[in-house]
């Protein structure tokens, strides 16, 4: 029997924990739990599982992540994304484990002109991010050891992520009509990983700092600004077939989930705290890209 503390991945398929698999591998005895195995739906079961397992340390990467359809499906996005953080967040505190957590940009409604910092008001625009707020709040009201990371606009080569519809679409397409009136910073889950590995590392020697951070890579851009930057960056690569990108407004994108216009974060706070900075956009999306 290993001696290791457990590391608990959950959402461990997706692309943040995929990543964190890579990340944390050596830090501990890791336990990478997919959707299967533990279901957010049902909360309440999640406990038998983290008191079996006994974890130091819970890396929760699983989340209701798609942002439309939490628009007709709000009681299950809250059950996984609101409800099922209290409950880790109860389990971790019965272990003394430190609770790791990520939440989204979309806590905010995009009025500010300037970067968000972690104590601006928050204000939900659709129910993904009143849900995910919910599961922010949830932890801190329970009140052990966490660190929330708010992140943002989350790529990387696996699963559902703007990289990968561009890079579809761009093969099939001549023109792509992109928004260009909402402000982010895309994020690779790889930066991510490693950025919660170098918080973690530090926040362990330090045994201070726990709390809520932003998260993201530096930095900021439109969808459409980042959908030339992919598509300059496959041309480098040799790519004869590059689509022509066409600036559009949010209003000729309808969606039934409304976006905040500007979501940059600022990561002020994780780098005065931790001397940890993400890459800026353009080489995190370089590396991803370039394999
Ligand atoms: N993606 C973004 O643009 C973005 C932006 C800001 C913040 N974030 C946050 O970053 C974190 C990581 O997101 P990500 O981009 O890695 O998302 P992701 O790729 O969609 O991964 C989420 C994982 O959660 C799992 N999941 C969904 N429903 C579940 C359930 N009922 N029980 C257990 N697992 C379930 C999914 O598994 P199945 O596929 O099997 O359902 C998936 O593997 C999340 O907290 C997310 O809210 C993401």
């Amino acid at each position: 029997m290993s001696t290791q503390p457990v590391i608990l991945i959950l959402g461990a398929a997706g692309q943040v924990g995929t990543e964190l698999q890579k990340s944390f591998a050596g830090a501990g005895d890791i336990k990478a739990c997919d959707h299967s195995i533990a279901d957010f739906s049902k909360p309440e079961d999640l406990r038998a599982l983290i008191a079996h397992l006994h974890p130091a340390l819970i890396l929760n990467a699983a989340a209701y992540t798609a942002v439309d359809r939490a628009e007709s499906e709000p009681d299950l996005a809250m059950a996984i994304n609101g409800h099922a953080p209290r409950v880790l967040a109860e389990e971790a505190v019965k272990l003394n484990a430190l609770l790791v957590h990520y939440s989204t940009d979309y806590v905010f409604d995009g009025t500010k002109k300037s970067p968000w910092v972690e104590s601006d008001p928050t204000n939900p625009l659709n129910v993904y991010g009143r849900t995910k707020l919910a599961g922010e709040h949830a932890i801190q009201e329970v009140g052990g050891r966490h660190l929330i990371f708010r992140t943002s606009w989350v790529y990387g080569p696996l699963g559902n992520n703007f990289l990968r519809t561009m890079l579809r679409l761009g093969a099939e397409r001549d023109q792509l009509k992109i928004v260009d009136d909402q402000f982010g910073a895309p994020t690779s889950s790889r930066a991510i990983a490693e950025a919660t590995r170098a918080v973690f590392d530090k926040v362990s020697a330090m045994n201070s700092g726990y709390g809520l951070y932003h998260l993201t890579c530096g930095g900021e851009t439109t969808w459409c600004g980042f959908a030339r930057e992919i598509f300059s960056l496959k041309q480098q690569q040799g790519s004869s077939k590059v689509p022509e990108i066409i600036p559009i407004p949010s209003s000729g994108y309808p969606t039934p989930a409304t976006r905040p216009a500007n979501s940059v974060l600022s990561n002020q706070k994780v780098q005065s705290t931790f001397g940890v900075s993400l890459p800026d956009w353009q080489s995190a999306l370089n590396a991803v890209v370039t394999g």
